[in-house]
């Protein structure tokens, strides 16, 4: 009998409940026992379990968030940190760590690699922007949510005569409004990857006003660069132990710059937290059941330092350190789409 030990950190989003699951349900038929540890990295930090029995993770395929808790902690930001995961590892007979979640909580899990630690990543963030594997957990439902909302906010442009911006997530990467824009219509995409410029979305609105289309629908990621700006449209300075300033309000820059040009009715909606929450599409839950039980494969082969990827259709171990070095924005093979519909 192994002893797994699960987390799930950073920003959360559908799928993790789903991953999970597997790990404790093809855990326990390849004879390994899982604690959870609680909110992210403050687990074991300070040592807060519970026990993931089979019966513990019954009814929670469908439902999002994370029944462990999440938390942005950093342990190589706390004094004695790695310390202290050492030690509650030994303690609670851990063989194995496995973490869900983004870029910050697979990098210190490879770092923890380095201080000996068997350890696993998932990953998880609505982003999708984790190299090395076709998609993380968590994108699809968020880009159902984006589709919805601009569809949703289409009959409230048309029957008004609106223009109305639609603000995604999505710090680096436009994988969220690239292709939330084009399934959901909207007139102009805006990404992280190129910088914006107010004149040039004001001119494809007037284009469409001369074809006799009296609204547009505008998305826009939380990261997007207004040109000449040296950086980032941002809500809150302070940054979190990871090094992050909280992104925001990029849609309302451009409504205000634009408003002052523009005869007809501008409009901010910021799907926010929206995208996050809610239960896990089909494809979210099968890719995590998936990661699950790869996460216990790889561990019974001795498979470390990896995170589980999707290449195709298969499931493979990659390289932390690989995937963790290569940036992911929007492949640009895909930017033709966002001209496409003009
Ligand atoms: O999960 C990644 C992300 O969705 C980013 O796009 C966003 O900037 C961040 O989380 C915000 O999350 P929080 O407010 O929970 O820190």
């Amino acid at each position: 009998m192994q002893r797994a030990g699960v987390l799930t950190g950073g920003g959360d989003s559908p799928g993790i409940n789903a991953a999970i699951r597997a790990i404790v349900r093809f855990g326990y038929k390849q004879e390994v026992e899982t604690i959870g540890f609680l909110e992210g990295w403050k687990g074991p930090i300070d040592d807060l379990t519970r026990p993931l029995k089979v019966d513990d993770v019954s009814g929670i395929l469908h439902i999002g968030g994370t029944i462990l808790g999440s938390s942005r902690t950093n342990p190589f930001k706390i004094e004695g940190g790695v310390e202290r995961i050492l030690n509650t590892l030994k303690h609670n007979a851990i063989d194995f760590l496995i973490g869900i979640g983004g870029d910050d909580t697979l990098g210190v899990i490879h770092r923890l690699s380095e201080h000996g630690v068997k350890a696993i990543g998932i990953p998880q963030t609505i982003d999708n922007d984790i190299s090395m594997t076709d998609y993380s957990i968590g994108f699809a439902s968020a880009l159902g949510v984006v589709t919805d909302a601009l569809d949703r906010l289409h009959t409230t442009a048309f029957s008004h005569h609106r223009v109305l911006i639609l603000e995604v997530m999505g710090r680096d990467s436009g994988w969220l409004s690239l292709l939330g824009g084009i399934a959901g219509g909207a007139d102009v995409i805006i990404i992280p990857e190129q910088e914006f410029s107010v004149e040039e979305v004001h001119k494809k609105i007037l284009r469409r006003q001369a074809r006799k289309k009296h609204f547009s629908i505008i998305i826009i990621a939380e990261g997007a660069k207004p040109a000449g700006w040296e950086g980032q449209v941002v809500s809150e300075t302070k940054v979190d132990a990871f090094g992050h300033v909280r992104l925001g309000g990029v849609g309302q820059y451009l409504a205000n710059q634009l408003s002052a040009q523009l005869k007809i009715p501008l409009r901010v909606t910021n799907l926010a937290y929206l995208q996050r929450g809610g239960s896990p599409t089909p494809f979210d839950r099968i890719l995590a059941t998936r990661f699950g039980a790869a996460a216990i494969e790889f561990a019974l082969d001795g498979r470390f330092d990896v995170m589980t990827a999707l290449h195709g259709t298969k499931i493979e171990p990659v390289s932390l350190e690989d995937a963790l070095s290569t940036p992911r924005p929007v492949d640009p093979g895909l930017f033709y789409l966002l001209t496409l519909f003009e």
